[in-house]
């Protein structure tokens, strides 16, 4: 089946209508573009599972907050039109910011807590932002299901909780992070790195799995297991660490003894991009 291009929520609603009709599942999985085999995963991953794969590619602006790169952020949408196809999606929503934003936005989704740490503190409104444009497209498109990255894990719990709380009804299926061979998280933002740039930054998932390792060896303090990670980043004269955390799976909330399975999370500054990873660790 050929893919389906539509740039408005009313040509969204018209494809989809019959397809609701006829009992299909419908999938979701929700991109800003840019798309690289990381996203490539989720969509196959809604293929293998479901009758009907949409894929909205909207670059949001309430997520960015001031002086990040909502600006610069890349939309090359003839090679995320060419991935979408490749892996098989059926329709991609590509809107405008005028018809997601129609008027001046008063209502919004903040789900409490869960934003507290990790990306929260440095990225005011962020979460804010991510919550309620995901509360939108699910409006939008009405999915029985949608895609989430571990990449993004806080907002993967997040949007977890927003669904629950809301009672929107929508199973959100976790996909595993994406790597390049050396263990770099594969990200959009990554196009930004240049070669030296690019060769350090596999820093922060060796610092992860270095704290990892501490962890299933039996360390049980988290300030012990950081500050080995730390001192990885610390070799690394490209790399200025923003947060290294070890935070509980599901309230995402710092620990101090590591007592069951945990998340370590990280953000660092390579040059002028900001990177984020993370792995989990069981007690050993
Ligand atoms: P974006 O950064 O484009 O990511 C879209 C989805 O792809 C997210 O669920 C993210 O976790 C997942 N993803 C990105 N890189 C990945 C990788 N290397 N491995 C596995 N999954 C990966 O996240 C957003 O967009 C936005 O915040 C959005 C949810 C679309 C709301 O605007």
């Amino acid at each position: 089946m050929s893919l389906v291009v539509v740039r408005t929520v009313s040509e969204v609603r018209e494809h989809l209508a019959p397809i609701r009709h006829d009992r299909r599942r419908i999938s979701l999985v929700p991109t800003m573009g840019a798309l690289h085999a990381g996203h490539a995963s989720l969509i196959a991953e809604a293929r293998a599972d479901s009758h009907f794969v949409a894929v909205s590619v909207f670059v949001n602006p309430l997520q960015f907050g001031p002086g990040e790169d909502y600006l610069r952020y890349p939309r090359p949408l003839d090679s995320d039109l060419d991935v979408c196809r490749r892996v098989g999606a059926d329709l991609v929503f590509a809107p405008d910011v005028k018809d997601v934003y129609v008027s001046d936005q008063r209502t919004f989704v903040e789900v409490t807590r869960l934003g507290d740490h990790l990306c929260g503190p440095f990225r005011p409104g962020h979460f804010r932002g991510v919550a309620t444009v995901v509360a939108k497209l699910f409006n939008i498109v009405q999915p029985d299901r949608a895609y989430f990255g571990e990449k993004d894990y806080q907002q993967l719990c997040i949007i977890r909780r927003m669904v629950q709380d809301l009672n929107l009804g929508i199973e959100i299926v976790p996909v595993p992070i994406y790597r390049d061979v050396d263990g770099l998280a594969l990200s959009s933002r990554n196009a930004y790195l240049n070669e030296a740039e690019r060769t350090a930054a596999p820093v922060l998932f060796r610092a992860l799995m270095l704290a990892r390792k501490t962890i299933e060896e039996g360390e049980r303090k988290s300030s012990v297991v950081r500050e080995a990670a730390g001192s990885i980043l610390a070799a690394q004269p490209l790399a200025r660490v923003e947060y290294l955390q070890i935070v509980d799976p599901i309230e995402v909330q710092p620990v101090d003894e590591i007592a069951a399975e945990v998340r370590i999370a990280g953000a660092v500054w390579i040059g002028k991009t900001r990177l984020i990873d993370n792995v989990a660790a069981a007690p050993g």
